[in-house]
């Protein structure tokens, strides 16, 4: 990872990996949790992107909350540091080791506990992904209540220690709302059993809310319990195009306004994702080929009435159009085409690391300013890249990626620290969603003040005085 962590040390704080501890973990593991072979490791050891390497040389792969506290107890004796790792699609650098962390991967704890299809709340194990978990509610009557690209490899426990927000956010909310209870190894090995189901607790202070969006650095999730919606018969989505920001904007309060309760997405992206999309992806058309407009929108409307959900989006479409917000636009007329306006919009990702090399920014910006940053942006950096602009417009979250044939300092001179510092004098985030990572763990200045940093690295060091679990990320180094 030198290319993209060469301001950091090697903590000498941290033991290196012994023959005798590997004996120690196949004890506890058996031979089949306990991975040396180069190639698999090799897999762990870097990032959905291809832009994160670390140099471990052991995964394991606990199946019980009683193997994850065994071995985080006697990493915490050896100081052996260690990363926790989920699906491994993480953004920011941090699901991957910087050196030689041990990786601790969740994958093999991934069976479903309980669901109570009466108040809809799923109890599993940490390492379930996401799509089984949505297959499996979806049966039930429910869904869950977070989305998003990923799907496929994401784990849940991955979702909570990243908070991630996705393409339902706009509906459901954050996960700080929806997930109910937790089972959390702490860095000691203790198990705290935070697991309820239930809708209401006061009783002191609310510790799950530590864990999630923490990163794995508090500690493992083991174990989940999440509130799930009910699954509504009617869905409907529409594509859409507008010639300019402003519209896109006006949009957004018109579909507030006019779909309320049935509004369930609400993205964006402009002309250059689309293009994108259509040199990168396979199978995808572009739903309104006519012209090229500069800004395409997606709406989702998800309720309980199949008719009455239809003649309401169409009227908002038709309005929308006369009013001259909306430039063209099209309703999805079965579920190919949906899945197709959706693949476009989750499919962006996938296509910016066929570029090459993805400079990725996940930032909280007022919507009257959000794509000022995309056009300053692409003047400051002229032809030589190409600047995307999308994200959950719904919720105040613009994804600018930056796509070059190669990472370089210069580039990254040019971007960084400015993007940062653009986000900061609006108020906004530097993360919406994706986290700090190792990434931003030192850019966290630019959204908390000092005093919350401190307080965090209190908390940091009374949960994990010995900084065995995923060092180097989350907050600076300089504090802990
Ligand atoms: P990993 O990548 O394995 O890990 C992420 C972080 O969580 C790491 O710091 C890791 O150490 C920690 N961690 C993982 N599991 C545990 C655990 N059990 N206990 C403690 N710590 C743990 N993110 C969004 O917010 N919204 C999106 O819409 C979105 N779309 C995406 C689309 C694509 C195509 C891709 C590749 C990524 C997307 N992401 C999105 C980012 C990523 O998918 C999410 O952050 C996801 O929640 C990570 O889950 P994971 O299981 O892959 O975690
Ligand atoms: C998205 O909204 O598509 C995700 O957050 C992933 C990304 O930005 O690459
Ligand atoms: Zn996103």
């Amino acid at each position: 990872s030198a290319a993209t962590a060469t301001h950091i040390q090697r903590n000498p704080a941290y033991s290196e990996l012994s023959s005798d501890d590997v004996s120690y973990f196949k004890s506890v593991l058996g031979e089949t949790g306990v991975v040396l072979d180069a190639d698999r490791v090799a897999v762990a050891n870097v990032d959905w992107m291809g832009k994160y390497r670390g140099a471990s040389q052991l995964l394991l792969l606990p199946k019980s909350t009683a193997e994850v506290s065994k071995i985080l107890s006697y990493c915490n004796t050896r100081r052996l540091a260690v990363v926790p790792q989920g699906g491994n699609t993480g953004l920011v650098g941090g699901s991957v080791p910087v050196y030689d962390e041990v990786i601790v991967g969740l994958a093999g704890m991934d069976k479903i506990i309980s669901f109570d299809n009466v108040n809809g709340i799923l109890t599993c194990e940490a390492g379930c992904v996401l799509e089984n978990l949505s297959t499996f509610v979806e049966n039930e009557g429910f869904i869950m209540p977070l989305d998003l690209g990923a799907k496929g490899s994401c784990h849940i426990g991955g979702n909570i220690s990243t908070n991630a927000g996705g393409l339902r956010f706009i509906r459901y909310g954050s996960l700080h709302g929806n997930v109910l209870g937790l089972e959390v190894v702490l860095a000691d090995g203790t198990i705290l059993d935070m697991l309820t189901t239930l809708r209401k607790d006061n009783t002191g202070y609310d510790l799950k809310h530590l864990f999630i969006g923490s990163e794995g650095s508090l500690g493992i999730v083991t174990k989940v319990s999440v509130l799930t919606p009910a699954k509504l018969p009617s869905t409907n989505v529409a594509f859409l195009s507008c010639n300019d920001y402003t519209s896109c904007q006006k949009l957004l309060l018109a579909a507030r306004r006019s779909l309320g309760g049935i509004l369930s997405a609400f993205e964006f992206m402009d002309h250059h994702c689309i293009d994108l999309a259509m040199r990168h992806l396979e199978g995808v058309q572009n739903p309104l080929p006519a012209s090229p407009y500069k800004f395409y929108v997606l709406i989702e409307t998800t309720g309980s009435d199949e008719s009455y959900d239809k003649t309401k989006l169409e009227a908002f479409l038709l309005r929308s159009m006369e009013d001259g917000l909306v430039a063209d636009g099209v309703i999805a007329q079965d579920i190919s085409q949906a899945s197709n306006f959706w693949r476009i919009r989750e499919g962006i990702s996938e296509a910016s690391v066929k570029v090459g090399a993805v400079y990725k920014y996940d930032l909280s910006i007022p919507v009257e300013k959000l794509y000022d940053i995309v056009e300053e942006m692409r003047c400051r950096l002229g032809d030589s890249v190409e600047v995307l602009g999308y994200g959950h417009l719904g919720d105040g979250n613009l994804h600018l990626n930056i796509l070059s044939s190669k990472y370089d300092d210069n580039t990254l001179a040019q971007i960084e620290p400015f993007v940062y510092e653009w986000t900061s004098k609006q108020r906004g985030s530097i993360s919406a969603e994706h986290g700090l990572g190792l990434m931003k763990a030192e850019k966290i200045h630019y959204s908390k003040s000092p005093e919350a940093v401190q307080l965090m690295a209190s908390i940091k060091k009374l949960l994990d005085p010995n900084s065995i679990l995923n060092p180097y990320k989350v907050l600076p180094q300089s504090i802990l």
